[in-house]
């Protein structure tokens, strides 16, 4: 991977305690990005933090407008800020939608959409001021193809591409592009909670099973892969790539 991309530049991390986001943020770190790193997991973050020199950390929840008021004003702190990535999400529950309980599949699209929104409306602003910049979010391929054993989680990842392809559009003449990731299943903490709702160790390994299955590669993707993926789309190695949403799924979607 190449070692200067993103020198000079600062970049918000939202989800940067865990998996994704915090492969994110350390690739952005060891290619020169000063990070601020925002989740609600505050011992997860003091790790991402060791792992990130010069960052800075903001414990938060994505869907507190309050909480991103505070992440944009410690943003705008550090300097012109040119580059997000929106990784904070979360599976929800695992039932059918017909048994799915109605605060859960509120707190399901609070977290994946409502607080994607509230990101994008409290960092967008700052993109602006800088002249441009580069934006990704975490959908999921999930979001591009329909998802048996999670529909709600599917149907908050489409709102979450559909948000990103609008706001391409909306904001291409500011010279700030936004892109979309789509995972298939990578192998993080989030993967590991949706196998350990399993109602038995038998129906764990089917699980696992399943989902391996689904990926013509034969395997679950790294966290790394993934962040290679949001690096080049943030970086202007992608310079005339905006409004896609990107399959990083070891070809489930082929
Ligand atoms: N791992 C996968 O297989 C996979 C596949 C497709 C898409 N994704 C998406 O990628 C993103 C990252 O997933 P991951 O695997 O790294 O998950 P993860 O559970 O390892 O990390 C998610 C992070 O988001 C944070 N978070 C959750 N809700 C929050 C809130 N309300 N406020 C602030 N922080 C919050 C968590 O504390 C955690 O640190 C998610 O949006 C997820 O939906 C993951």
């Amino acid at each position: 991977m190449r070692a200067d991309r993103f020198t000079g530049r600062v970049a918000v991390v939202t989800g940067a305690a865990s998996g994704l986001g915090r492969a994110t943020a350390q690739g952005l770190s060891r290619e020169g990005a000063r990070v601020l790193l925002f989740d609600r997991n505050a011992e997860g973050l003091a790790v991402t933090l060791r792992a990130c020199p010069g960052a800075v950390a903001v414990q938060g929840d994505v869907t507190s407008a309050a909480d991103q008021a505070r992440l944009a004003s410690e943003a705008r702190r550090m300097g012109p800020v040119t580059l997000l990535a929106t990784s904070a999400g979360t599976i929800g529950s695992t039932v059918p939608l017909t048994e799915l309980a109605e605060e859960d599949w509120d707190r399901l699209f609070d977290i994946n959409v409502k607080g994607t929104w509230l990101t994008l409306r409290a960092i967008l602003p700052l993109l602006r001021e800088a002249g441009g910049g580069a934006v990704v979010t975490f959908a999921s391929a999930a979001g591009l193809t329909g998802s048996p054993a999670l529909p709600a989680y599917s149907a908050s990842k489409a709102a979450v591409v559909m948000m990103t392809r609008s706001l391409a559009r909306v904001h291409a003449g500011e010279a700030i592009r936004l892109n979309c990731v789509c995972p298939g299943s990578i192998d993080t903490p989030m993967l590991e909670e949706t196998f350990a709702s399993a109602t038995s160790p038998e129906a764990r390994l089917q699980r696992e099973a399943e989902f391996r299955a689904r990926h013509p590669l034969g395997r679950f993707g790294e966290a790394g892969e993934v962040a290679a993926s949001v690096l080049f789309l943030l970086s202007d190695d992608a310079a005339f790539t905006t409004g896609v949403a990107l399959p990083v799924d070891g070809g489930r979607l082929a």
